[in-house]
């Protein structure tokens, strides 16, 4: 019986254990979106706590797909070098480090016009978006394409595609957001294609040398919104075309908020893990070390994503290890502190 400090397998990355920093983001890039010091200590210091696999805030591919101008990018090659010496720092303390690609879609707040599936504003605070064009979604692609270049030349060791939350490719899968007529409309197989046509980009580029997994919202909490057996739909569709692994989180993507309790998203990665044969990631308040090993244990899901946990505790995994009576693998410069 597998527990969260056995070592784990995505594909073909060696992972030392089941622990995954979740997105989380910063809103700490100037204007630019190029990752300053703040990132590397921050991303730097997760590194040192002992998970196996540290994942980047949601990191626009295009400028206007930020959530806000403080976000990172991956649209330049200006990006790159500030990245990279993140990923490498990160390497060198033993965690393997992933990117979220993320395009915010009607949730940017931006200086730039901004591009959805349909013209429908997110809430009344946010603006109304322009109905995406096909040459809008060419673009999109192309994007996402060059991203993904960007992102193995820097080293990062996962791709994650952010299809949650309300951003994009979560507008395009929702009848709330999606209200188009054309083929990427109208029925669960068109309001999935555009996102299968990113990811096809994605993994066409990546080649097979790193793994490529996904975040969905597998609930909107709303009854006008897709139903858990959609997601899962849209799931195996992903897992055919080659997504490695599925990080189940759920929202964002209506003005509602779901009441959160420690598991609260688990039902959702426990119904996915049973329809496909990839990894299933969960998160949701999972951070009593205690549940999370039973999450583990008893195979509810593969890995367990921490967010606020972290925050909290850039140690947690060693942290948890010890609640767990594990010997944390810590730093050498640390070893004193747990003698
Ligand atoms: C400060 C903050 C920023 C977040 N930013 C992102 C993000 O960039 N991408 C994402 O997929 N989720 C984001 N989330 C959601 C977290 O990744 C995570 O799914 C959520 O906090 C639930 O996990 P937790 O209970 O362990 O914190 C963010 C959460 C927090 C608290």
């Amino acid at each position: 019986m597998a527990g969260l400090f056995d070592a784990f397998e995505i594909k073909n990355l060696q992972l030392k254990n089941r622990v995954m920093v979740s997105p989380m983001c910063q809103y700490m890039a100037e204007e630019d979106a190029v990752a300053n010091d703040w990132h590397i200590v921050h991303y730097g210091s997760f590194a040192l706590g002992g998970p196996a696999l540290v994942m980047t805030e949601a990191t626009a591919v295009e400028a206007r797909g930020r959530i806000s101008v403080h976000d990172l990018g991956i649209y330049d090659d200006r990006h790159m070098e500030p990245l990279r010496k993140l990923v490498e720092f990160n390497h060198r303390h033993g965690s393997k480090m992933g990117i979220q690609m993320a395009h915010a879609g009607r949730k940017a707040i931006v200086p730039e016009p901004i591009i959805a599936p349909s013209a429908i504003a997110f809430s009344d605070k946010y603006p109304e978006p322009l109905e995406m064009t096909k040459e809008h979604m060419q673009e999109v692609l192309r994007a996402y394409r060059q991203a993904t270049k960007r992102a193995l030349d820097v080293g990062f060791d996962v791709i994650e595609i952010h299809a949650a939350h309300g951003y994009l490719l979560h507008e395009f899968l929702s009848p709330v957001s999606n209200h188009r007529s054309d083929e990427y409309g109208l029925t669960r197989e068109g309001r999935v294609r555009f996102v299968l046509e990113v990811m096809e980009q994605v993994i066409d580029v990546v080649a097979g040398k790193i793994p490529v997994t996904v975040r969905v919202s597998a609930s909107e909490y709303d009854c006008q919104g897709y139903s858990l057996d959609d997601v899962v739909y849209y799931c195996k569709r992903m897992e055919e075309i080659g997504i490695d692994a599925i990080d189940v989180s759920s929202g964002g993507n209506l003005p509602v908020a779901p009441s959160s309790y420690p598991g609260y998203q688990l039902p959702f990665a426990e119904a996915i893990k049973q329809a496909v044969h990839v990894p299933v990631l969960a998160v949701g308040m999972l951070d009593d070390p205690q549940l999370a090993e039973h999450v583990i244990q008893s195979g509810k899901a593969d890995m367990i994503v921490v967010g606020r946990g972290f925050l909290r505790d850039k140690h947690w995994a060693h942290t948890a290890a010890l609640a767990l009576g594990k010997q944390p693998q810590v730093p050498e410069s640390y070893l004193r502190a747990y003698l």
